[in-house]
């Protein structure tokens, strides 16, 4: 059934309809490109000749088959030249008004057995499906970005969508090299439901001065093995883009955290999107601003708390002097917060910091009301020199790295108590449509399901955010001492 579709339709042709004409292209399909702004539509075209190019000079196309797959792809502004496709794939911008009138324009212009598939991010398949008179012909077919690269295509299929279609569009994302996950129309699906309120969280941690931009980045990255920190994603998505999801997001669910982060409001009012504009949370060439790199002056160091990697022979081995607390120039108190509760305890509570080693390559540094900022540079210059890069952050519930992975990892808890999506989908969807090492049950088995419950409810009782507190089932797993919920779905 899926080799029925061989000519398909791409309207809008910016970040992600310029790479799905591509990968249709690629494919073996032909492809009309339709474009309602030109100067974006030659932008498509050189994403098409661009691509292909440095695929023919890395060796993987020869010179014939650039031609034929720019050969496949025709690029229009009328929307009329789509009368043949059998499927067409709406790629604008996520605003349910611009939708709906393009998707009745596309079912006057488009013959009836003609497919519309939509790649909205978050925006209800139903609602756009019942524009048209066929709404059991409307479909979502969610691409990931960078299309070409990404192997994932989440299937949307609505309560009115005809019986079967749901498995031939799946059948043409696997023609495609893609990994399709079919599941029912809710905001966000599954990896934006899960994404996005994670992106936002980040954006909302850097308002209220938790850390610094690069350095969440480079926790998220370093720490979690992630492919890209939370702000370059976003550039990478587009400001307006994530803007839009968070809003649709919060419309459905009045959870607090999808609403967007002022940040975002601000920087998308600006014009500031991210990469399509040129500029968003990071400029291309602004060059990544580490903190300095000073020698410590510190000599002498107390180390408190449990200290599971031995960092105290660590810090010995590199030349520091181990004292008591009283002769120490810096204190570091080991993965416990709240820090200021030892601080207040101390002679020289300025000298403390709190130190959270997160996996081998990062080390969060947490400061204290009461912490100077020479105690701070220090403890950051040591972990330079143990070879960790420091993260300086405030001291609240989780720090940095924790305080935005344990969320994430509740919200996949929900989204599979809810019955919306299997274990194995979930984790499917994270690893292939965000590049993620490992998906949100894999990386709780990893961790423990105690460890982050534990971690949840710290962060509940810091912050009061009722989405903050560990989903029921991940509370009883624990609680009837289960220990991975892979084992338990499978
Ligand atoms: N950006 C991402 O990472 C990403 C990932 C997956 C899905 N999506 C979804 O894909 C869709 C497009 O997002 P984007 O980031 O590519 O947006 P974009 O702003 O980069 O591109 C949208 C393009 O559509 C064109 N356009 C607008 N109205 C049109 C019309 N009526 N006819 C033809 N062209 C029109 C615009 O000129 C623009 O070139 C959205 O629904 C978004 O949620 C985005």
């Amino acid at each position: 059934m899926a080799g029925t579709f061989e000519t398909v339709g791409v309207v809008g042709l910016g970040t992600m309809g310029a790479g799905i004409a591509e990968v249709f292209a690629r494919a073996g399909l032909a492809v009309t490109g339709v474009e309602a702004d030109p100067a974006a539509l030659e932008r498509g075209r050189g994403h098409l000749e661009g691509s292909t190019g440095r695929a023919l000079a890395r060796g993987r196309l020869t010179e014939a088959e650039r031609a034929e797959i720019i050969g496949r792809v025709t690029f229009t502004t009328s929307l009329e030249d789509l009368g043949d496709a059998d499927l067409v794939i709406e790629a604008i911008p996520e605003v349910m008004d611009y939708k709906r009138a393009l998707f009745t324009d596309l079912d006057r212009v488009c013959k009836p057995s003609a497919v519309l598939a939509t790649n909205t991010s978050s925006l209800s398949v139903t609602a756009i499906a019942a524009t048209t008179t066929r709404p059991g012909r409307v479909i979502g077919m969610h691409f990931f970005n960078p299309a070409p690269v990404m192997k994932l295509v989440e299937v949307v299929r609505t309560v009115t969508t005809d019986e079967g279609l749901a498995d031939e569009v799946a059948g043409l994302a696997r023609r495609l090299g893609k990994t399709p996950v079919t599941v029912g129309d809710r905001a966000g699906f599954v990896v934006n439901r899960l994404l996005l309120p994670y992106l936002n969280h980040a954006a909302a941690l850097l308002e209220n001065g938790l850390a610094g931009r690069d350095d969440i980045d480079a926790a998220m990255k370093l720490g979690v093995g992630l492919p890209m920190g939370p702000f370059a994603l976003l550039d990478l998505i587009g400001l307006d883009t994530s803007y839009e999801i968070c809003e649709v997001l919060f419309r459905e669910t009045r959870d607090r955290r999808h609403a967007p982060a002022p940040v975002l409001r601000e920087l998308v009012t600006a014009g500031l999107l991210g990469r399509k504009s040129g500029q968003g949370f990071h400029c291309p060439e602004e060059p990544q601003s580490p903190s300095p790199h000073e020698k410590p002056s510190a000599a002498s160091i107390a180390v408190l708390g449990e200290d599971p990697g031995g960092f105290a022979a660590q810090l010995s081995g590199a030349g520091f002097k181990i004292v008591d607390v009283e002769d120490a120039e810096l204190v570091v108190a080991l993965s416990s917060t709240p820090v200021v509760e030892q601080a207040v305890r101390l002679p020289h509570p300025d000298r403390l910091v709190g130190l959270h080693l997160v996996g081998d390559q990062i080390a969060e540094v947490a400061s204290t009301a009461l912490t100077s900022p020479e105690t701070a540079r220090v403890a950051a210059g040591l972990l330079r020199i143990l070879g960790r890069t420091p993260v300086p952050c405030k001291d609240r519930a989780e720090f940095v790295v924790d305080a935005l992975l344990y969320p994430y990892l509740n919200d996949a808890v929900r989204m599979y108590e809810s019955g919306y999506a299997s274990v194995e989908d979930i984790d499917t969807a994270m690893k292939l449509g965000c590049g993620y090492p490992a998906g949100p049950f894999e990386t709780l088995d990893r961790l423990g399901l105690a460890t982050v419950r534990d971690g949840l409810r710290a962060l509940y009782a810091e912050y009061r955010e009722p989405s903050f507190a560990p989903a029921p089932l991940l509370d009883q797993l624990v609680t009837a001492g289960v220990r991975s919920i892979r084992d338990l779905s499978s």
